[in-house]
């Protein structure tokens, strides 16, 4: 029995040296140590020894369990730490490496522009309206005095949803939406996207434009000019030229639109403003009193002007962008260089 003991003494240690993790451990221990296991096994032979005998190999025994529970011991430490030295080393962060930077969102340059003008014209006391981008025949044509049928209407490709309803081909129709609503007097600027059957270089189907309207007593040609011209000097330079070329529209009457002088080459001549060194901006005009008849405004009493400015054309001129559709395209590259 003695060498049984020894036998397995030398089985055991070898077996919780080539230990591999804590379960292999428990499950050796048990069959070792455990009331089933080898130990107890050998044991079961003490009753057939003689007494003295007995006593030494039980003492023996006792010695050998001691001895293995201490290695068992020592081991699952070992294992433990090892364990866990090896989960901190995978879990490990340099915190010395170089970030990763999350892409952050911004406004779109449109809209910045579009931002930009407003806080110009607020600053000259004009106030915020909006109106819908799918709009009634009515308001986009003619309470605008666009008849139906009037050749008038071939100045914009309209998208049609209906006979009465199409998606708005530039942000006018906000002005009678406003002076429906309002008696004067009315300053506003009205943002917004509006729509037209085109695409070319120049032009898209989708574009912005920034209207304007002021509608008080005894507003004349010489308070639009002073408007737009503080407006041009505020937001493009104090220095910038600007003129007004008499020009048509069916809602105002007399009707200018506006030219900056070309921001590119100063005025020289060049691609951009096709060698006349003039860019236009905007077009506008006074209020046609046809317009009153439709909002109950009293032609006698009021007088204003209006204009409407195509943002994409304020942010090429403003940021030397050469080509409508870059502002499209979500380009990243392009987007983020404002
Ligand atoms: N609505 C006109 C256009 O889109 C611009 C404009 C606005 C002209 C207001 C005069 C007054 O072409």
């Amino acid at each position: 029995m003695k060498d049984q003991l020894q036998q397995l003494r030398e089985r055991a240690l070898t077996q919780i040296a080539g230990l591999m993790d804590e379960k292999e451990l428990a499950d050796v221990r048990t069959r070792i140590l455990g009331r089933k296991g080898d130990l107890t096994g050998i044991l079961r032979g003490l009753k057939d020894l003689a007494p003295e005998e007995r006593t030494q190999v039980g003492q023996l025994a006792n010695t050998l369990k001691s001895q293995l529970e201490q290695e068992f011991d020592r081991a699952e430490a070992a294992l433990r730490e090892r364990a866990e030295r090896a989960k901190l080393a995978s879990e490990f962060i340099d915190v010395t490496l170089p970030g990763r930077r999350s892409l952050s969102g911004r406004s779109h340059i449109l809209n910045r522009v579009t931002q930009e003008l407003i806080q110009v014209f607020a600053g000259l006391g004009f106030q915020l309206a909006e109106g819908p981008e799918v709009e009634l025949d009515y308001y986009n044509f003619e309470a605008l005095n666009i008849p139906k049928d009037h050749p008038a209407r071939d100045m914009q490709d309209t998208f049609y949803f209906s006979d009465n309803v199409v998606l708005r081909t530039h942000t006018s129709p906000v002005q009678i939406r406003t002076m429906e609503q309002q008696q004067p007097p009315v300053r506003v600027i009205c943002p917004g996207k509006v729509y037209r059957r085109d695409a070319d270089i120049t032009h898209s189907p989708m574009f912005m434009q920034v209207e304007g309207l002021w509608v008080d007593r005894n507003i004349s040609l010489a308070d639009l000019k002073g408007i737009l011209t503080a407006f041009v000097h505020e937001y493009f330079g104090p220095h910038l030229n600007l003129r007004f070329r008499p020009s048509f529209f069916p809602f105002t009457e007399p009707s200018a639109e506006v030219d900056i002088q070309c921001v590119i080459c100063g005025g020289s001549g060049c691609r951009t403003c096709s060698f006349t060194g003039w860019l236009e901006i905007l077009g506008s005009g006074m209020v046609d009193p046809a317009l009153y008849g439709f909002v109950n405004y009293d032609p006698e009493i009021y007088s204003g002007f209006a204009f409407g400015l195509g943002v994409e054309r304020v942010a090429m001129l403003k940021y030397g962008i050469p080509d409508i559709r870059l502002f499209y395209e979500n380009d990243m590259r392009f987007l983020n260089q404002f």
